[in-house]
């Protein structure tokens, strides 16, 4: 275990400085007013292929399996992924499906596969070939079952200029490059229809997402159109083609994956976005829930949500007051308990909150129930002095509030939970064992 831990960094560490994670142009190449001499350009360097956010998405068993997905500025035909494990030179190819999408007036080029049949607990390489050209290798590691891991999880980045949130993606990620996934909490975009945004959400994870696989939620951000009126999440679910949920009509909305010897149920809570379109998301997700988890129960159950279980007071609001949260919360919490989930973390309102454990509605002095972590905020968009402290807070920052991101990690009897600020100032520590 240890030795392949260090593998793993050593791997990260050498790649990074031979240089052989770049892939695609410098900064400049991303302005779109270049766009055209970066096409040009590029042909001065035949036998390299460049594509831009390319990027891993966690398969539902990503022990065995994985999802690439990748843009390039106009199309190309016969792309094919090139994998092989770290050391080898037997290549397996596998080819690419053209994923592509129109959204904010912007043909999207972009490009899909699925990596099946893995080997758990090895560390491959992987590259996207055109015809004679091809990408640098790019890493990619299968967890053991029994695997321990550390995980990242960035809260809201949503902002209106993504500069805090680069700087924030980009430390959390140099300080913990033997991390093995990552999450983003939900409102990862400010607007889910501009493609600005968007690239501009994608260049703070650049090098992570290419390295390790990404666990994407949607936000109710993410169903706004430029307009700032409600659509279905149309770029979201286009951008992340994550683990299928068997669902008609919310194919992606929600999902769950496994990853070592912990489960993880990724809930849609829009459902007030979405009810505008169409019904039965919140009862089609309390059905799967339970189906999920008798299928695929480990050892930690740990569930992602983006709107929060607890109703908090707000300054200038005297009417409205603390409790639990009526469409989350009500319909949530209980099914946690019966289910026995050992953390639910949510996000949505741009605050750091650990809430300890709570059970029947009730904190309880023996860590009964589910730890809720309530993650913060990473992007611009800050709420000062907002809200009002939840007497089932146990730790809050300092107000007002900067960016934080939180580190995940798991081992087979304890999980440790920790919240840094953007200059890795340690804010909170918290571990869940095993009864
Ligand atoms: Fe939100
Ligand atoms: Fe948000």
């Amino acid at each position: 275990m240890k030795n392949k831990k260090m593998n793993r960094r050593n791997f990260i560490r050498a790649a990074t400085a031979t240089g052989v994670l770049a892939v695609g142009g410098t900064a400049l190449w991303q302005l779109d007013l270049l766009r055209g001499v970066r096409d040009t350009a590029l042909r001065q360097f035949p036998g390299v292929f460049y594509i831009e956010r390319l990027r891993q998405i966690v398969a539902a068993d990503n022990a065995h399996a994985r999802a690439l997905m990748w843009e390039v500025t106009s199309p190309v035909d016969q792309q094919m992924i090139e994998l092989r494990l770290q050391g080898t030179e037997d290549v397996r190819r596998i080819a690419a499906e053209d994923a592509r999408f129109t959204d904010d007036g912007t043909e999207v080029y972009q490009y899909t596969a699925e990596l099946d049949q893995l080997t758990p607990g090895h560390m491959y390489q992987y590259r996207i070939t055109a015809g004679d050209a091809a990408t640098d290798w790019q890493p990619l590691y299968t967890p053991t079952a029994d695997e321990n891991y550390k995980m990242l999880i960035f809260p809201d980045s949503q902002s209106s200029d993504y500069a805090d949130w680069k700087q924030l993606a980009h430390l959390a990620w140099a300080r913990n490059t033997d991390a093995e996934l990552f999450t983003c909490m939900g409102d990862l975009v400010d607007n889910g229809e501009d493609r600005l945004q968007w690239t501009e959400f994608f260049v703070g994870v650049k090098e992570m997402q290419r390295s390790i696989p990404m666990v994407p939620l949607m936000g109710n951000h993410e169903t706004y159109n430029l307009d700032w009126k409600v659509r279905l999440p149309e770029a979201y679910l286009h951008y992340f083609k994550t683990p299928r949920n068997g669902s008609k009509e919310f194919e992606r909305y929600y999902y769950s994956f496994d990853y070592g010897d912990a489960h993880y149920i990724v809930l849609c809570t829009q459902q007030k976005e979405i009810g505008e379109f169409k019904d039965g998301l919140v009862e089609e997700q309390l059905a799967w829930i339970r189906r999920d988890l008798k299928a695929h129960r480990k050892r930690w159950n740990i569930v992602f949500m983006h709107k929060d279980v607890l109703q908090y007071r707000i300054n200038g609001r005297p009417e409205r007051t603390e409790g639990i949260d009526e469409d989350n919360g009500r319909v949530w919490m209980p099914v946690f308990d019966e289910l026995g989930i050992d953390i639910v973390f949510t996000a949505h309102l741009h605050t750091y909150r650990n809430r300890g454990h709570i059970y029947g509605f009730e904190k309880t002095p023996d860590a009964k129930g589910p730890l809720y972590i309530l993650t913060g905020v990473a992007g611009n968009v800050r709420y000062p002095n907002l809200w009002i402290d939840h007497a089932f807070d146990e730790v809050t920052l300092p107000q007002p509030e900067t960016d934080n991101y939180l580190t995940m990690d798991v081992s087979r009897d304890a999980i440790e939970i920790a919240c840094f600020l953007t200059d890795g100032t340690e804010m909170d520590r918290v571990r869940v064992t095993k009864r």
